[in-house]
């Protein structure tokens, strides 16, 4: 560990990462997005920031939307960007205020018209997690809500993608979609469990207090903004960017992706070559012109050289997630105000045995486009894969957050 860096345990923020902690407040609960950061945590890290009500705050990765749910809920406006056509979809119809008066008109409207014959997209994944019937259904159910205006259209199309696992036989277990021997949900069965979850939704809406507060999410690339967004100046950045731990979001998300936002294949194959190089599969898309490899990564190589690793590109992942990494640091330092705060938060991961300690990593490569490292609050320590335990015992990785300032 690197002397120079201000690493020192704040676990008592660490009940507060996993997305458990909202598992009984709305709008958070209403779909399990596994990657999310707890809402406690953020409303912790904006009270440490000291924001000033109406402040505006970045996510560049904003994922399931917690910064910008949690930024709506106590005063600050937000902009969420994220590569994914689902997470910004997610984003946004969470962060929407709805008339529940006017949803459930529309609700039985839309379930007695759902019965039309759709073509479906050729994908095999969707073959494998439903059965014919209920591909029909759910693709003519997608139709008949895209006829009604937003807010209320994206509201059911939530809804709909909400229980698509619960009603197939895919499983979301740690970075994969499997496909399990559950039985598949028929037409009737769908209907049932759709209607109950616009149900409980409209009763929690009718709870919910949104203010007035401005926060929207766009579809980009954090390594590389967009133009209109290059110009912008926040007050605060919180996000959370993969983990290089090799989970593949355009996997994990597969069945929403593809009901709701992409129609083939080849369209999946384009978004996951495009994401952050935390996962194999995703390929160079951009030059880290002015990127240093830091030394402390160059040797965590060296060790890993000489170990077994059950995937050739584990090492070029993890130096291409670092050079992803720097680029999507240096946008962030280009768009945060002087003197204004950035707090990332990232788990260490451990390959053959060797630790690799992002956080302190991301503090110094931070430090290369010109960022101060204020903190690294290490979170929680958790446990390791079961196959890394058996073969080099166990050696808890932390979950930190890192703190930067301009
Ligand atoms: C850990 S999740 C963020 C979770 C978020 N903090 C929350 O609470 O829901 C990381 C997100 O990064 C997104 N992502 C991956 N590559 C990206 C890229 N190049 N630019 C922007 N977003 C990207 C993924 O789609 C995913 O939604």
């Amino acid at each position: 560990m690197s002397s120079r860096l201000p690493i020192a345990e704040k676990l008592e923020w660490g009940k507060f990462v996993s997305p458990i902690s909202d598992r009984n407040t709305s709008p958070y609960n209403w779909y399990s997005f596994k990657h999310r950061f707890g809402s406690g945590l953020v409303e912790n890290i904006f009270n440490s920031f000291s924001l000033k009500k109406g402040d505006i705050v970045f996510d560049p990765f904003c994922g399931g939307g917690t910064t910008l749910i949690k930024a709506k809920t106590t005063g600050y406006n937000a902009i969420g960007l994220d590569i994914s056509p689902f997470a910004v979809f997610l984003t946004n119809s969470l962060t929407t205020s709805y008339n529940s008066i006017r949803l459930r008109k529309i609700l039985e409207k839309i379930t007695h018209r759902a019965n039309r014959e759709i073509l479906i997209p050729d994908v095999d994944i969707l073959r494998k997690a439903f059965s014919d019937s209920a591909l029909q259904y759910i693709f003519s159910l997608k139709k008949t809500i895209e006829l009604f205006d937003t807010p209320e259209r994206d509201f059911f199309l939530l809804c709909l993608l909400t229980i698509l696992n619960s009603v197939s036989k895919a499983k979301k277990s740690g970075g994969f979609l499997r496909i399990t021997c559950r039985r598949r949900s028929g037409p009737l069965s769908i209907k049932k469990t759709f209607m109950e979850t616009c149900e409980r939704f409209i009763q929690d809406v009718e709870q919910l207090k949104l203010n007035g507060n401005l926060v929207k999410a766009y579809i980009g690339d954090a390594r590389h903004y967009p133009f209109w967004l290059k110009n912008k100046k926040f007050d605060a950045i919180l996000t959370s960017p993969p983990y290089p731990n090799r989970h593949d979001y355009t996997r994990i998300y597969e069945l929403e992706l593809l009901v709701g936002f992409i129609t083939s294949n080849k369209a999946l194959k384009e978004l996951r070559y495009d994401t952050l190089r935390s996962h194999v599969e995703a390929k160079k898309k951009h030059n880290p012109k002015g990127y240093h490899y830091p030394s402390l990564l160059l040797s965590l190589v060296e060790k890993l050289q000489e170990r077994p690793l059950n995937n050739p590109r584990i090492i070029p992942t993890l130096e291409g997630y670092f050079e992803d990494m720097y680029l999507s640091l240096r946008e962030m330092s280009k768009v945060i105000k002087k003197r204004g705060k950035i707090g990332i938060v990232v788990s260490n991961v451990r390959f053959a045995g060797i630790v690799i300690p992002v956080d302190e990593l991301l503090g110094i490569i931070g430090e290369q486009v010109g960022l101060k490292i204020k903190n690294i609050h290490i979170l929680r320590y958790r446990g390791n894969s079961s196959q890394q335990m058996l073969e080099y015992k166990r050696v808890p990785n932390r979950e930190s957050l890192v703190i930067f300032e301009k």
